[in-house]
C-alpha cells in the first residue's frame, strides 16, 4: 500500500475474486459459478463483425442491445440500463443513491462485493444475518436505510424466494430496493412484471451465468424510467464496448442454447445433490448453479484441500457453519467432483 490511499480503505481492502488457474485444461474450476457449457456458437461471429467497427465509440446505452433487452422483458427501453458487467450495476447503484454516511441494508452471507462497495462510498453497512435455516430476516423489509439489496436466488445459499414472498419481504422497505438476480435464469420467476408496482425497485441481471459469457462482461439493470436515469446519470461514458454489445445479442437471440445451458445446469444440480445427500451431506434445495454443501462429519475445509489436490477448485466459506459452495459442472466434470469426493 502506498502511503497516498484513502486511510479508511487500509492495506488489506478489495474485493477477492474467486482464483484463477491456468487455462492448462487440468483444473476443474467450480468456484466462480461460470457456465458449464460454452456460449452460443453465434457469439463468436458476432463478436468477430463488430471488431470490425472498432475504430468509432459504441453506443453510450449500449443499442440495440438495451432495445432488445426491453422487448424480452416486455418493458420500455427507457427503463433498461445495459453495463460492464452486473457488478458494474451495483456499483452504480451505490454512486446514484448515498451520500457518504448514509446505511446501506442488505443480509448476510450474501453477495461479498456489496460491504466492499459500501466501505469505498463511505456508506454504513447494516448487515441482517439469514436465518437458521438460510432464509431471508424479516428486518431485510423494515430497517431504516436509503439502499437495500436482496439477491434473489442468494448467494452463497442458492435460497430462491417466490417474488410474491419477495413482495411481502420488502414491498413496503424505505428506500431504494435493489433484487440482484444474477442467477435468476436457474428459478422458476423473475421479480421483473413486479416492478409495475414497485417504482422503488430496481432487477440486475447478468449475461455472465446462463448465458456462458462471463469473460465479456455485460449487465443490465431494469426499473422505472426515473431510476434508471438516475444510474444513467452516474454510469462511465460507454461502459460497454461493441463486442459485448454484439456477442450478448446474438446470444439472447439464440433462446434455445440459453435453455440448454439452463436445462444441464438444472438437471445436473439435482444430480449433484442427491449423490451428495446420499454421501452424508447437508445440501439445501438450490435454484441457483452451484450447491452450498456441508460435509456430514462439518469439516468442509479439509475437503476443501483435499479437491485442490485433484486440482478441482470450489469455494470454502467458514460461516455459516462451514460450508462449500460448488459450481454445478457439465456432467463429466461433475463426476470427476463426485469421483474426488468419494461421493
Ligand atoms: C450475486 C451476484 N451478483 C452479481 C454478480 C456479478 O455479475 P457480473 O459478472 O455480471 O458482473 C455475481 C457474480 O458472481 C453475483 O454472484
Amino acid at each position: 500500500m502506498s502511503r497516498f490511499r484513502r486511510l479508511t480503505l487500509g492495506a488489506d481492502f478489495g474485493y477477492v475474486p474467486g482464483e484463477q488457474p491456468p487455462d492448462d485444461g487440468e483444473w476443474l474450476k467450480l468456484n466462480t459459478n461460470e457456465s458449464p457449457l460454452p456460449p452460443s456458437p453465434h457469439v463468436a461471429r458476432a463478436v468477430a463483425e463488430a471488431a470490425a467497427g472498432l475504430r468509432r465509440y459504441p453506443d453510450p446505452f449500449g443499442e440495440p442491445l438495451r432495445s432488445a433487452l426491453a422487448r424480452y422483458h416486455g418493458v420500455d427501453a427507457a427503463q433498461v440500463l445495459v453495463v460492464n458487467g452486473a457488478d458494474q450495476a451495483i456499483d452504480c447503484c451505490f454512486r446514484a443513491f448515498c451520500e457518504p454516511g448514509d446505511v446501506v441494508v442488505y443480509p448476510t452471507p450474501s453477495y461479498s462485493l456489496f460491504p466492499v462497495l459500501a466501505r469505498v462510498f463511505g456508506v454504513d453497512p447494516v448487515e441482517l444475518p439469514l436465518d437458521d435455516d438460510f432464509a431471508m430476516p424479516a428486518a431485510l423489509g423494515t430497517a431504516p436505510g436509503g439502499l437495500r439489496f436482496l439477491v434473489n436466488p442468494n448467494a452463497p445459499t442458492g435460497v430462491w424466494l417466490p417474488p410474491d414472498a419477495v413482495e411481502e419481504l420488502v414491498g413496503g422497505a424505505p428506500g431504494v430496493v435493489v433484487v440482484d438476480e444474477a442467477y435468476c435464469d436457474f428459478a422458476p420467476a423473475s421479480c421483473i412484471p413486479l416492478l409495475q408496482r414497485h417504482d422503488s425497485w430496481l432487477v440486475l441481471r447478468t449475461f455472465s451465468k446462463a448465458h456462458a459469457l462471463a469473460g465479456l462482461r455485460v449487465g443490465y439493470a431494469v426499473g422505472s424510467p426515473e431510476l434508471i436515469a438516475d444510474l444513467a446519470a452516474v454510469k462511465d461514458s460507454y461502459p460497454i464496448d461493441r463486442c459485448a454489445v454484439a456477442g450478448a445479442l446474438a446470444a439472447l437471440e439464440d433462446e434455445e442454447h440459453h435453455r440448454a445451458i439452463v436445462d444441464t445446469v438444472c438437471s445436473e444440480r439435482e444430480r449433484v445433490a442427491v449423490r451428495l445427500r446420499a454421501a452424508g451431506w447437508d445440501v439445501p434445495p438450490s435454484h441457483a448453479n452451484f450447491v452450498f454443501a456441508r460435509p456430514h462429519d462439518g469439516d468442509a475445509e479439509s475437503r476443501l484441500q483435499q479437491l485442490r489436490q485433484s486440482k478441482i477448485l470450489v469455494r470454502h466459506f467458514a460461516s455459516p457453519r462451514d460450508r462449500l459452495r460448488i459450481t454445478i459442472g457439465s456432467p463429466v466434470e461433475n463426476d470427476r467432483l463426485l469421483d474426488a469426493l468419494h461421493a
